[in-house]
């Protein structure tokens, strides 16, 4: 892995002020490796009390007896809440509002809706005895066969899949012109459920103080996860105090509130003490979301120079019971290639398993392994390299759309990667490639994308008389590095050096950011930061060019600007002014400022905005054994302003890595009779470890995008998964010349 990254290497396109651009490392890093940053679990309130979840092992049914009298008996715990003992919510937990308000498990009845439901919370004066208590409910249930998989029932077509769009969207006329083609591709591709497995379980630290409440809890939506709470507890979203300044890792799992983390709250009410509840491992896999599998369906028409004419991708994929989540598999279609005819069209069926949620990537994952799969396919149908085969197809505007896209410099992405990776050199036959001791060597390739979004923030600025400047948003440190990057853009935004900005976030007292999702939270917060400056500094420039005693005065708004905690004169950079003694002359010891960021309709209806990539991977197989490893891999991805090149480095090989897991790793095995996860655990869940992921290599390609916000930001944390899963299944094609279509790929597959 390359890790060194110096001035020198930072794109000069990156560069912006003094600040955006720089690699720095991360301002919370210290605090995290010596142990010193508070996670929610971290914080002890005095005379806090430990609550322990009894979930459900049974995935359909009721449960029909708890022995709560042998629980209470122990020694060391203080209540045990069930259905019949419990605080009143202000609202029933399965009544929906919005596509967001996702349905959770609060001991609302009996009901069993899937395995690892939350049955019961049993509060102790130690975890052990909260534990013991547990293990005591002994709880008998009345069964019933549990639906499972793709196959658990009827299928039907999802009134919206992801965040609310159509399931079926058609351009041209697919059937009519794959019947046309010279050339007919079909395969059907199968991924998987995939659980997310943050480092830190969801966990909660809750304290009530009348109608207050006091949370410590990993949250990706401090302002949604308030509202909700609101909602539930009938009280006023500004008496709930939510801290939040570390998450270990989130995905998509810390969106929303779960409803283990509403238990814990509810169980502090319950004892009027403070409560904290931890989920075990093997807890996050039911009531705290996942990624549901998927079968997919590829139907390509093309000519024999490898031109498309038809591309049908379906998509059939799980849900609950009782929720909506779908995973649009089928909409990275919309994107990639340019197809005269495209439809997307999804189905689900319903099964007794806990709500599906948004897991890193969701939909643009599970789609890219299967898209880039059949395109591979479809170029060794031709006799192409595949690399040719997609600038063949080479979209110049939004295919789905036919709007032109905002910026793309996806042939440069796959340019400068194939160079990097020596992509000439491959043979277009598979198990043609060997190495020094005999291995079977292939290389593969996938085109990576993931949507530019953006969401609604706010952010509050404040420069004061001393020549120091506040920038406060409440942003979500995932471990992504929010906390450095959206202070690099404080800085600027301000005119400040970063030693002398202080940046607030990760509590929800602070100014809406909105979520740390979509791979929009640089974006959002960061167009809110910059505005509040922005604005703050517009108000101190007026206090300087109104009054005749500055050497600003009459210079006008537009004709200063901020740098180093200055105000200089663009007509003459040696006239300038200090904040200080622009406040100080005014009689004011700070002066604050106010910025938000959303989305612009008009932008959204004109222009088609999407982050790209090239990925390239290699993998060695032996002939024997057929055991797989990725040895190499190379990506190029254009998306936009690069903040903090270190930073966004790191999320693309994270990204990749996760796509080599999705490829060869990763999955969750269900017990069919049961309705649980079998690997319900991070020693037989497998994920990469550093002896899976020798050579990683990711290139930031030059892209200036004038359009997607003032910053020019697209988002960078979840395009890496995409293209990386397919280049390493390509790539294991190439090896071997067995196509394997169903995930992860294994040994037993190759044989
Ligand atoms: Mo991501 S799945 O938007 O946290």
């Amino acid at each position: 892995m390359t890790s060194e990254i110096s001035l020198s290497t930072v794109p000069a396109h990156t560069r912006h002020g003094s600040n955006i651009g720089q690699p720095l490392t991360r301002r919370d890093g210290v605090l995290k490796v010596t142990g010193a940053a508070t996670y929610a679990a971290d914080n002890h309130p005095e005379g806090m009390l430990f609550a322990v979840m009894a979930t459900s092992s049974i995935a359909r049914g009721r449960v029909v007896a708890l022995d709560v009298d042998a629980a209470k008996a122990h020694p060391g715990v203080v209540d045990v809440m069930t259905p019949a003992h419990k605080p009143e919510l202000a609202m029933d937990p399965d009544a929906k509002t919005n596509p967001f308000m996702f349905r959770l498990d609060l001991l609302q009845n009996d009901l069993v809706r899937y395995a690892h439901q939350p049955i019961a919370v049993v509060v102790a004066r130690s975890l052990e005895a909260a534990t013991e208590g547990a293990a005591l409910l002994a709880p008998r249930y009345e069964e019933e066969p549990a639906r499972v998989g793709l196959d658990a029932d009827e299928s039907f077509e999802p009134a919206a899949i992801g965040i609310g769009s159509p399931a079926r969207i058609e351009r041209g006329d697919v059937e009519a012109a794959l019947a046309r083609a010279e050339h007919r591709l079909e395969a059907t591709y199968e991924t998987p459920a995939q659980y997310h497995n943050a480092m830190e379980p969801h966990a909660i630290v809750a304290a009530w103080d009348g109608d207050t409440l006091s949370i410590d809890t990993p949250s990706q939506g401090l302002a949604m996860a308030q509202g909700r709470l609101a909602g539930l507890f009938g009280i006023a979203p500004e008496n709930i105090h939510i801290r939040s300044p570390f998450l270990g890792g989130g995905f998509g799992s810390k969106g929303l509130v779960s409803g283990p983390q509403v238990l814990g709250i509810m169980a502090a009410k319950l004892v009027g003490r403070p409560v904290k509840l931890v989920l075990r491992r093997d807890q996050m896999y039911g009531p705290v979301g996942h990624r549901p599998p998927t079968r997919q369906t590829l139907r390509l028409g093309f000519d024999g120079e490898g031109k498309l004419s038809a591309l049908h991708h379906h998509a059939k994929t799980v849900s609950s019971t009782f929720d909506d989540f779908f995973e649009p598999a089928a909409d990275i279609s919309h994107t990639l290639y340019a197809a005269p005819a495209i439809l997307t069209s999804h189905e689900a069926v319903r099964a007794d398993i806990g709500t599906p949620l948004f897991m890193r990537a969701p939909g643009e994952a599970t789609g890219s392994i299967a898209l880039e799969g059949a395109i591979d396919e479809a170029a060794f149908a031709c006799g192409m390299d595949p690399l040719a085969f997609r600038l063949k197809n080479y979209a110049e505007v939004e295919p789905i759309s036919g709007k032109p896209f905002s910026s793309k410099a996806l042939r440069e992405c796959y340019r400068q990667g194939a160079e990097r990776f020596g992509w000439s050199r491959r043979t277009i036959e598979p198990r043609k490639m060997r190495d020094e001791n005999g291995y079977l060597v292939g290389w593969g390739m996938g085109t990576a994308t993931f949507p530019a979004l953006m969401f609604q923030a706010e952010a509050r600025a404040v420069l004061r008389r001393d020549g120091s400047g506040v920038m406060e948003t409440g942003a979500h440190d995932m471990g992504q590095g929010a906390w450095t990057a959206l202070a690099q853009i404080a800085a600027d935004a301000l005119g400040l050096d970063l030693d002398r900005t202080e940046f607030r976030a990760g509590t929800s007292d602070l100014p809406d950011a909105g979520i740390a999702g979509g791979s929009a939270h640089t974006a959002t917060a960061g167009m809110a930061i910059h505005n509040a400056g922005a604005d703050v500094v517009a108000k101190l420039a007026a206090l300087a060019t109104g009054d005749e005693r500055s050497p600003l005065f009459g210079a006008g708004n537009a004709g200063v600007v901020a740098r180093e905690g200055r105000l200089h004169r663009r007509d003459d950079e040696s006239r300038s002014e200090g904040y200080g003694d622009i406040l100080a002359r005014a009689g004011l010891a700070q002066i604050e400022g106010k910025g938000s960021a959303a989305p612009d309709p008009s932008v959204q209806e004109t222009y088609a905005m999407h982050a790209h990539g090239a990925v390239f991977a290699e993998v060695k197989v032996d002939p024997d054994l057929g055991q797989v490893r990725a040895t190499r891999l190379v990506g190029a991805f254009a998306a936009g302003r690069v903040i903090n090149p270190r930073m966004v480095r790191s999320q693309f090989y994270g990204g990749m890595i996760w796509g080599i897991s999705f490829a060869l790793h990763e999955h969750a095995v269900m017990d069919r009779r049961s309705g649980r996860i079998l690997n319900a655990d991070l020693a037989e869940y497998h994920i990469p470890v550093n002896a899976d992921v020798p050579s990683l290599d990711a290139l930031m390609i030059e892209e200036h995008d004038p359009h997607v916000n003032a910053l020019g930001i697209k988002g960078v944390g979840e395009i890496g998964i995409t293209g990386s899963a397919g280049a390493v299944a390509n790539a294991v094609w190439h090896a071997t010349g067995v196509r394997v279509r169903h995930f992860p790929i294994g040994l037993d597959d190759l044989l």
